[in-house]
Protein backbone atom coordinates (compact mmCIF):
# COMPACT_ATOMS: atom_id res chain seq x y z
CA UNK A 1 0.00 0.00 0.00
CA UNK A 2 2.74 2.45 0.85
CA UNK A 3 4.71 1.97 -1.98
CA UNK A 4 1.80 2.85 -4.50
CA UNK A 5 1.21 6.38 -2.34
CA UNK A 6 5.02 6.85 -2.86
CA UNK A 7 4.77 6.80 -6.46
CA UNK A 8 1.69 9.19 -7.02
CA UNK A 9 1.79 12.15 -9.06
CA UNK A 10 1.15 15.06 -7.31
CA UNK A 11 -1.04 16.03 -9.91
CA UNK A 12 -4.05 14.11 -9.38
CA UNK A 13 -5.24 13.41 -5.59
CA UNK A 14 -4.58 10.97 -3.87
CA UNK A 15 -6.45 10.55 -0.78
CA UNK A 16 -5.54 8.03 2.14
CA UNK A 17 -7.62 7.14 5.07
CA UNK A 18 -6.93 6.76 8.75
CA UNK A 19 -9.07 5.89 11.67
CA UNK A 20 -9.67 3.18 14.66
CA UNK A 21 -9.91 -0.12 13.77
CA UNK A 22 -13.18 -2.15 13.82
CA UNK A 23 -12.29 -2.66 17.60
CA UNK A 24 -11.96 0.83 18.61
CA UNK A 25 -8.50 0.30 19.08
CA UNK A 26 -6.31 3.52 18.84
CA UNK A 27 -4.96 2.94 15.27
CA UNK A 28 -4.89 6.45 13.96
CA UNK A 29 -1.41 5.78 11.98
CA UNK A 30 -2.43 3.10 10.11
CA UNK A 31 -3.68 3.82 6.94
CA UNK A 32 -6.96 1.90 6.35
CA UNK A 33 -7.57 2.90 2.33
CA UNK A 34 -6.86 4.68 0.17
CA UNK A 35 -8.29 5.98 -3.42
CA UNK A 36 -6.64 7.85 -6.26
CA UNK A 37 -7.06 9.43 -9.83
CA UNK A 38 -4.47 8.78 -12.33
CA UNK A 39 -4.19 9.80 -16.50
CA UNK A 40 -6.73 7.98 -18.74
CA UNK A 41 -4.73 8.91 -21.44
CA UNK A 42 -1.56 11.02 -22.34
CA UNK A 43 -2.40 13.00 -25.24
CA UNK A 44 -4.25 16.69 -24.51
CA UNK A 45 -7.55 15.47 -25.96
CA UNK A 46 -7.91 13.30 -22.80
CA UNK A 47 -6.90 16.23 -20.17
CA UNK A 48 -10.31 16.33 -18.40
CA UNK A 49 -11.04 12.48 -18.04
CA UNK A 50 -9.23 10.16 -15.20
CA UNK A 51 -8.80 6.87 -14.02
CA UNK A 52 -9.81 6.18 -10.44
CA UNK A 53 -9.29 3.43 -8.26
CA UNK A 54 -9.54 2.50 -4.68
CA UNK A 55 -8.36 0.19 -2.15
CA UNK A 56 -9.30 -1.00 1.29
CA UNK A 57 -7.45 -3.07 4.04
CA UNK A 58 -9.18 -6.34 4.66
CA UNK A 59 -9.99 -4.97 8.15
CA UNK A 60 -11.60 -2.09 6.82
CA UNK A 61 -14.09 -3.07 3.65
CA UNK A 62 -18.01 -3.03 4.26
CA UNK A 63 -17.65 -0.05 6.68
CA UNK A 64 -18.87 2.18 4.44
CA UNK A 65 -14.86 3.93 4.22
CA UNK A 66 -14.65 3.17 0.14
CA UNK A 67 -17.86 4.96 -0.37
CA UNK A 68 -16.50 8.24 1.77
CA UNK A 69 -13.51 7.98 0.14
CA UNK A 70 -15.20 7.71 -3.39
CA UNK A 71 -17.44 10.93 -2.54
CA UNK A 72 -14.30 12.88 -1.62
CA UNK A 73 -12.42 12.17 -4.46
CA UNK A 74 -15.61 12.57 -6.75
CA UNK A 75 -15.99 16.38 -5.40
CA UNK A 76 -12.46 16.95 -5.50
CA UNK A 77 -12.05 15.88 -9.26
CA UNK A 78 -15.17 18.01 -10.05
CA UNK A 79 -13.64 21.20 -8.43
CA UNK A 80 -10.29 20.91 -10.71
CA UNK A 81 -12.55 20.76 -13.71
CA UNK A 82 -12.63 17.61 -14.42
CA UNK A 83 -15.27 15.76 -16.95
CA UNK A 84 -15.18 12.36 -17.02
CA UNK A 85 -14.27 9.50 -14.78
CA UNK A 86 -13.24 5.90 -15.70
CA UNK A 87 -12.59 2.57 -13.59
CA UNK A 88 -11.00 -0.40 -15.31
CA UNK A 89 -12.12 -3.16 -13.35
CA UNK A 90 -10.49 -7.30 -13.54
CA UNK A 91 -12.99 -9.61 -13.26
CA UNK A 92 -14.69 -11.44 -11.73
CA UNK A 93 -14.72 -8.44 -8.59
CA UNK A 94 -17.97 -8.24 -7.35
CA UNK A 95 -17.02 -5.59 -4.39
CA UNK A 96 -15.51 -3.44 -6.69
CA UNK A 97 -18.35 -3.47 -9.63
CA UNK A 98 -20.79 -3.25 -6.39
CA UNK A 99 -19.23 0.19 -5.39
CA UNK A 100 -18.35 1.53 -8.45
CA UNK A 101 -22.37 1.36 -9.31
CA UNK A 102 -23.23 1.87 -6.23
CA UNK A 103 -21.70 5.50 -6.52
CA UNK A 104 -23.34 5.68 -10.25
CA UNK A 105 -20.91 4.78 -12.65
CA UNK A 106 -22.16 3.18 -16.33
CA UNK A 107 -21.25 0.45 -18.11
CA UNK A 108 -18.60 0.94 -21.46
CA UNK A 109 -17.13 -2.46 -22.23
CA UNK A 110 -15.33 -5.46 -21.54
CA UNK A 111 -12.35 -6.01 -22.73
CA UNK A 112 -11.97 -9.62 -22.93
CA UNK A 113 -8.37 -11.45 -22.03
CA UNK A 114 -6.67 -7.77 -21.95
CA UNK A 115 -4.52 -8.51 -18.96
CA UNK A 116 -2.71 -11.81 -17.60
CA UNK A 117 -2.55 -11.86 -14.07
CA UNK A 118 -2.41 -15.00 -11.32
CA UNK A 119 -2.01 -17.29 -14.17
CA UNK A 120 -4.26 -16.43 -16.91
CA UNK A 121 -5.83 -13.62 -19.08
CA UNK A 122 -8.40 -11.13 -17.91
CA UNK A 123 -10.80 -9.88 -19.20
CA UNK A 124 -11.30 -6.16 -17.79
CA UNK A 125 -15.09 -4.31 -17.10
CA UNK A 126 -14.79 -0.39 -18.01
CA UNK A 127 -17.16 1.68 -16.40
CA UNK A 128 -17.58 5.56 -16.31
CA UNK A 129 -19.30 8.55 -14.21
CA UNK A 130 -19.92 11.63 -15.76
CA UNK A 131 -19.21 14.53 -13.24
CA UNK A 132 -20.94 17.11 -15.26
CA UNK A 133 -23.02 18.10 -18.46
CA UNK A 134 -20.49 18.07 -22.21
CA UNK A 135 -20.81 21.38 -23.59
CA UNK A 136 -19.87 22.33 -26.94
CA UNK A 137 -17.08 24.98 -26.27
CA UNK A 138 -13.14 24.10 -25.22
CA UNK A 139 -13.29 23.23 -21.53
CA UNK A 140 -11.19 25.37 -19.03
CA UNK A 141 -7.85 23.45 -18.17
CA UNK A 142 -7.77 21.25 -15.14
CA UNK A 143 -5.94 22.46 -12.28
CA UNK A 144 -3.62 20.30 -10.77
CA UNK A 145 -4.23 18.64 -7.05
CA UNK A 146 -0.77 20.58 -5.76
CA UNK A 147 -2.64 24.01 -6.43
CA UNK A 148 -6.11 22.92 -5.20
CA UNK A 149 -4.48 22.59 -1.34
CA UNK A 150 -4.84 26.19 0.31
CA UNK A 151 -1.75 27.21 1.89
CA UNK A 152 -0.23 23.30 1.48
CA UNK A 153 -2.36 21.90 3.71
CA UNK A 154 -2.20 18.27 3.83
CA UNK A 155 -5.61 17.72 5.86
CA UNK A 156 -9.10 18.46 4.92
CA UNK A 157 -12.33 17.50 6.20
CA UNK A 158 -15.37 16.65 4.23
CA UNK A 159 -19.02 17.71 4.78
CA UNK A 160 -19.61 14.73 6.88
CA UNK A 161 -16.61 15.22 9.38
CA UNK A 162 -14.25 12.48 8.13
CA UNK A 163 -10.46 13.46 7.77
CA UNK A 164 -8.70 12.84 4.71
CA UNK A 165 -4.95 13.21 4.01
CA UNK A 166 -2.97 13.41 1.40
CA UNK A 167 0.74 12.41 1.69
CA UNK A 168 3.92 14.23 0.51
CA UNK A 169 4.41 13.07 -2.82
CA UNK A 170 7.55 13.13 -4.75
CA UNK A 171 7.07 15.54 -8.67
C1 LIG B 1 -14.15 -2.46 -3.45
C2 LIG B 1 -13.92 -1.86 -2.07
C3 LIG B 1 -13.07 -0.59 -2.21
C4 LIG B 1 -15.27 -1.51 -1.43
O1 LIG B 1 -15.04 -0.70 -0.28
P1 LIG B 1 -15.99 -0.78 1.02
O2 LIG B 1 -15.57 0.26 2.01
O3 LIG B 1 -16.04 -2.19 1.52
O4 LIG B 1 -17.39 -0.38 0.42
P2 LIG B 1 -18.55 0.35 1.22
O5 LIG B 1 -18.75 -0.33 2.53
O6 LIG B 1 -18.33 1.82 1.21
O7 LIG B 1 -19.80 0.00 0.29
C5 LIG B 1 -20.21 0.85 -0.76
C6 LIG B 1 -21.03 0.05 -1.76
O8 LIG B 1 -20.19 -0.88 -2.45
C7 LIG B 1 -20.91 -2.07 -2.73
N1 LIG B 1 -20.18 -3.19 -2.15
C8 LIG B 1 -19.25 -3.17 -1.15
N2 LIG B 1 -18.79 -4.41 -0.92
C9 LIG B 1 -19.43 -5.21 -1.79
C10 LIG B 1 -19.39 -6.62 -2.04
N3 LIG B 1 -18.57 -7.44 -1.33
N4 LIG B 1 -20.18 -7.14 -3.01
C11 LIG B 1 -21.00 -6.35 -3.74
N5 LIG B 1 -21.09 -4.99 -3.54
C12 LIG B 1 -20.32 -4.46 -2.57
C13 LIG B 1 -22.28 -1.94 -2.15
O9 LIG B 1 -23.16 -1.50 -3.17
C14 LIG B 1 -22.11 -0.82 -1.15
O10 LIG B 1 -23.26 -0.05 -1.03
P3 LIG B 1 -24.23 -0.24 0.26
O11 LIG B 1 -23.39 0.04 1.46
O12 LIG B 1 -25.29 0.78 0.05
O13 LIG B 1 -24.69 -1.65 0.21
C15 LIG B 1 -13.17 -2.88 -1.13
O14 LIG B 1 -13.93 -4.07 -1.10
C16 LIG B 1 -11.76 -3.21 -1.59
O15 LIG B 1 -10.82 -2.52 -1.24
N6 LIG B 1 -11.58 -4.30 -2.37
C17 LIG B 1 -10.26 -4.76 -2.81
C18 LIG B 1 -9.58 -3.80 -3.77
C19 LIG B 1 -10.34 -3.60 -5.05
O16 LIG B 1 -10.86 -4.53 -5.63
N7 LIG B 1 -10.38 -2.32 -5.48
C20 LIG B 1 -11.01 -1.94 -6.71
C21 LIG B 1 -9.97 -1.85 -7.79
S1 LIG B 1 -10.74 -1.33 -9.29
Amino acid sequence: MESRIESASPKFPFLIYKDEDEDGNDNKNKILGYAYASPHNPRAAYDWSANVSIYLDQAAKGRGIGRKLYKCLFQVMRDLGYYNLYAGITMPNAASEGIHKAMGFEHVAIYKKVGFKNGAWRDVLWLTLPLRPHQDTEPTPVKLFQDYLISDQKVFATTDGYLFQYTDMQT
